[in-house]
């Protein structure tokens, strides 16, 4: 059971600061969702709280010890990380690519234990009918799904997942989420991820951060994301209605030809109907 940290991060890529000044504390057992406009530094704060950056100011602490004090193995065997999908470099095979995430525990070859808990990891997930197939051959949402087996089969105290549900389809969606809630309520873990659809992050969250422009400008229960704050972060008037006892965040905006921005074209034909429209004097 560890508790993962943020205390005054700042993050700079060369001179351009990204994170201003990060607070943020995730316990075990919960799960905490990171919300934010696409460039608002989701990405960039996951990658700080594992490690992969370095804040230019302030501290991570993992447990009660700042995370540059653990050795490399120990960390990885305390903190998963599940990056964006992305095309895989080699060949593997799934199995194999599950089995990697045992790796903080493995000698020279995995024990019984390893492989029994790839394989329950793969059951979990419900990858079963891929783990013979190769990963070049996988679909983004698959290759979503073995990432996500990995990190788990690494029995991580810490789980950090970004946009773990961005290439799933509903159904798989609402599967990964229902992963996440169980590891954090069964296994005391504790998981911070990046999300987009609001209402699964209302749905599956214990905790919120939304993040701007670098900055969080709101934390704390699922409640806090309110019409207004919607607007304010990005930009679009929304109702919050309750369904079924859950909030459920619904936009105003109507989606049709009209909402788009005019070409230069359509602005001059706009313009030239005006005019012969117009009653001789
Ligand atoms: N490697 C990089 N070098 C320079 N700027 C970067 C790099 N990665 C991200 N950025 C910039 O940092 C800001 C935050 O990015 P990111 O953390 O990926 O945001 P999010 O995940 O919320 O979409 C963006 O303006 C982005 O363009
Ligand atoms: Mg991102």
């Amino acid at each position: 059971m560890t508790t993962l940290t943020a205390q005054a991060v700042h993050f700079a890529y060369r001179r351009r600061t990204v994170l201003h000044d990060v607070d943020l504390s995730a316990q075990p057992g919960r799960v905490l969702s990171i919300l934010g406009p696409n460039g608002a530094g989701k990405t960039t704060l996951l990658k700080c709280l594992n490690g992969l950056l370095r804040p230019s100011a302030g501290r991570v602490l993992l447990g009660d010890r700042p995370l540059g004090e653990y050795r490399r193995r120990e960390r990885s065997a305390a903190m998963a990380y599940v990056p964006q999908a992305e095309p895989s470099r080699f060949p593997m095979r799934v199995f194999d690519a599950v089995l990697l995430g045992r790796r903080p525990y493995l000698g020279w070859t995995p024990r019984r234990a390893d492989l029994e808990a790839v394989a329950h990891t793969i059951d979990m997930v419900g990858i079963d009918h891929l783990a013979q197939r190769d990963m070049h051959e996988l679909s983004g949402g698959e290759r979503q799904k073995v990432g996500i087996a990995k990190a788990i089969a690494q029995d991580p105290d810490v789980l950090l997942l970004d946009e773990p549900t961005t290439y799933l389809d509903l159904e798989h969606q609402l599967n990964v989420l229902q992963i996440l809630a169980g590891l954090a309520e069964k296994r005391r873990v504790t998981v911070v991820m990046t999300i987009h659809d609001l209402n699964h992050a209302l749905a599956a969250s214990d905790d919120i951060v939304v993040m701007k422009q670098g900055r969080i400008v709101a934390s704390g229960a699922p409640s806090c994301v309110d019409p207004e704050l919607v607007a304010e972060v990005y930009g679009v008037h929304c109702d919050v209605i309750t369904h079924r006892g859950r909030p459920i965040v619904v936009p105003r905006t109507e989606i049709g030809l009209h909402g788009l921005p005019r070409t230069d074209a359509e602005e001059v034909k706009v313009h030239e109907t005006r005019e012969e429209e117009e009653p001789a004097s």
